[in-house]
């Protein structure tokens, strides 16, 4: 059986929450592949509300293995917190899997993310402040911690104190930060050890056995397809590769054993933190936006920049990931427009791009060019069926259809688990 993956379509906060418990009954491995606490994914079912972060949102389907695999970086208090508190919720947490090569976040990387940014001024990117970007640093330098290094109390002590010989000169001498006291963070480190160890796992032996098996993986991305380090709006990105190529790197699955790559895009276009976006609204359109979709972070609480859909975004998406299917989210929030702007293309100093343009210095200029599609005033929250919704709902679908290059599976209409429309198995 195959392996599917989830991507973002966008700049993250598309549904993938939702999207992944939606599936989760179906499915037999749910894996987090990159990114770390910096992923909110909110999943709702009934009237309870989750703020996922670190756990792959698969954790609340009773019959499916969680898995945080190597391309994670992980801040082992915040995970412990967070079992935690799903497990007074009742959440049976005890089938989850570490990576043992997944990469830890220590208290430097969190000290120097915090401290970078607020040294970039202006030019921040406006991060989570989670130390994911440092952590990932650290790793492709070679001087990451790994959660095997913990139960080794020698190696992470040896580790920790190599770090800290220039983290300490970079917050003291650079940041004019106090340094860090590495006894602190060792016997820190070595409880968190004894609190994991039973969750480390080599996964990706494990996974490539479950397929062999014939079981279902799916995997699920955080953040999205422009918030990736290659093919996002780079520097405004995360650190990690969202886009399914790091699903497998990730996870260690190889690219043959994935099937479907799923992208969720939402049916208009929200940012947090710095860089560009043609198509935000800085009005009460965008206002209107944030207000309908409740658009306000689920890590940091700051509003979400919003936008109309950009149909360019959709189809790199599509490209660069290689997309099977599209989720369409959010459809919901755009009841009660007289008609939609969509963005069909940019003008850039008077030349017109069909595409993302090659270069950031074009994207941060580009204006985009709308076409208008009609609204529809109805409430469609209660519609199962692509034949419930109305006319100009349905027309409004089928053309971010044709723009994205890539059939929609599947419709969001509601944040619940059912307010979903499946026109294809997403499985
Ligand atoms: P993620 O990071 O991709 O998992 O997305 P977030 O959870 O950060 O943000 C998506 C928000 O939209 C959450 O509050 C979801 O509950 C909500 N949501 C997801 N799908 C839909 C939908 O189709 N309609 C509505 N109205 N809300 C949705
Ligand atoms: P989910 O999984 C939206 C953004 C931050 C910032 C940039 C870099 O919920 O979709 P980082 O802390 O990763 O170094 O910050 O990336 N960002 C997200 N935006 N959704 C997310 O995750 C994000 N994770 C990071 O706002 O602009
Ligand atoms: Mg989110």
């Amino acid at each position: 059986m195959p392996a599917i993956t989830l991507v973002g379509a966008q700049w993250g906060d598309e549904g993938k929450g939702k999207a992944t418990d939606l599936v989760g009954e179906q499915v037999d491995y749910v894996v987090r592949y990159q990114g770390g606490n910096n992923a909110g994914h909110t999943v709702v079912i009934g009237d309870q509300k989750y703020a996922l972060h670190l756990l792959p949102s698969g954790i609340l389907s009773p019959n499916v293995v969680p898995v945080i695999a190597n391309g994670v970086v992980i801040d082992p208090g915040v995970l412990l917190e967070e079992l935690n508190g799903l497990k007074e919720r009742g959440v049976d947490t005890s089938h989850l899997l570490i990576s043992a090569n997944a990469h830890l976040i220590m208290p430097y990387h969190r000290a120097l993310d915090k401290v970078s940014e607020r040294f970039l001024g202006k030019g921040r990117i406006g991060t989570t402040g989670r130390g994911i970007g440092p952590t990932y640093a650290d790793k492709i330098s070679r001087q990451g911690v790994r959660v095997q290094d913990m139960f080794d109390p020698k190696i992470l002590r040896k580790k920790i104190e190599l770090a800290l010989n220039d983290k300490n000169q970079l917050l003291s001498k650079v940041y004019n930060r106090r340094g860090l006291d590495a006894e602190t963070i060792i016997e820190e480190y070595l409880g968190y050890a004894e609190e994991l160890r039973s969750y480390v796992a080599d996964t990706s032996l494990v996974l490539n056995k479950a397929l062999d098996e014939g079981k279902t993986v799916y995997l699920e991305g955080s953040q999205g397809t422009l918030l990736d380090i290659d093919h996002g709006t780079y520097p405004f990105v995360t650190s990690s590769s969202p886009t399914s190529g790091g699903a497998t790197s990730g996870s260690g699955i190889g690219p043959t054993r994935i099937s479907k790559v799923v992208g969720i895009i939402k049916a208009y276009t929200t940012r947090v933190g710095s860089g560009p976006f043609p198509t935000e609204l800085l009005n009460e359109e965008g206002e209107w936006l944030r207000t309908q979709g409740g658009e306000y972070g689920v890590t940091t609480g700051r509003d979400r920049r919003c936008g109309w859909f950009d149909a360019p975004i959709a189809r790199y998406a599509t490209r660069v990931n290689g997309v099977t299917d599209f989720f369409l989210t959010k459809l919901d929030v755009l009841t009660g427009l007289d008609r939609i702007p969509v963005c069909v293309g940019y003008d850039v100093g008077g030349v017109h791009h069909d595409e993302i343009p090659m270069t950031q210095t074009e994207f941060h200029h580009a204006t985009p060019v709308y076409e208008y599609l009609d609204g529809w005033t109805e409430d469609i929250t209660g519609a199962r069926e692509f034949a419930e919704l109305p006319k100009n709902a349905q027309g409004y679908v089928r053309t971010l259809e044709e723009m994205a290059g890539a059939p929609i599976s599947a419709i969001g209409v509601g944040p619940g688990r059912d307010e979903t429309l499946q026109l294809r198995p997403l499985v």
